[in-house]
């Protein structure tokens, strides 16, 4: 199965199709279509009424790189911390001037939840997925990029770009024009504890 191409697909053919995608055109998105996915995003359930989330979106090229650059060695000390480097996954790449973690894709879309109540995070990533198959929908590729989370939430990061202190990123995800077609990854079949 291919990743989404499509136009206009129905819901269930964006769930079933949606991946990850790491390699992007260079082309930006405007400002309708990324409005287009903020408006989707909060649509998601939410705890209580609580909404805590908020967004930033960055489409500088060079914000971008600078970012990357910060949070690789952040990610790559993580990785050794969690013994996630003993994985079958290889994160050599980290240790590249040339990886970008954001995968050259032109927009970043950072969901930031404010504590404020019960489930915030949950709430946080419900309306990322909206905006996951939002996009998906219309054609557009999508990667959640963990990676970029330390770096987001370090006090100088949020100063630079003008986030209070009190906000913390949730969901860094980058958007844009797929560059080709990306292989769907395999799922297992649904766990059943039980169905009583
Ligand atoms: C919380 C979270 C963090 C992720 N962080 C990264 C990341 O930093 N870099 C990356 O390339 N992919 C990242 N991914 C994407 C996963 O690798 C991807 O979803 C998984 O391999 C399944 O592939 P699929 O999304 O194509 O189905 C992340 C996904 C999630 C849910």
């Amino acid at each position: 199965m291919e990743c989404a191409t499509e136009v206009d697909m129905s819901v269930s053919q964006a769930i079933q199709t949606r991946c990850s995608v790491r390699s992007y055109r260079n082309e930006n998105l405007d400002r309708e279509t990324v409005q287009v996915l903020l408006d989707a995003a909060v649509r998601a359930p939410t705890a209580m009424h609580e909404e805590p989330w908020a967004f930033l979106v960055i489409q500088d090229r060079h914000l971008l790189k600078t970012i990357s650059d910060r949070a690789k060695p952040l990610f790559a000390e993580q990785i050794r911390r969690s013994g996630s480097e003993r994985s079958s996954r290889s994160f050599d790449h980290y240790a590249s001037p040339d990886f970008n973690i954001f995968y050259d894709a032109g927009t970043l879309i950072v969901i930031w939840d404010k504590p404020i109540g019960l489930f915030n995070e949950a709430d946080c990533w419900l309306a990322a997925e909206n905006l996951i198959l939002a996009a998906c929908v219309k054609g557009l590729g999508t990667c959640v990029i963990g990676s970029a989370l330390e770096a987001l939430n370090l006090p100088e990061t949020k100063s630079e770009l003008g986030v209070a202190d009190d906000y913390s990123a949730i969901a860094p995800i980058i958007v844009g024009y797929p560059a080709g077609e990306t292989p769907a990854s395999s799922r297992r079949k649904p766990l059943v504890l039980a169905w009583r």
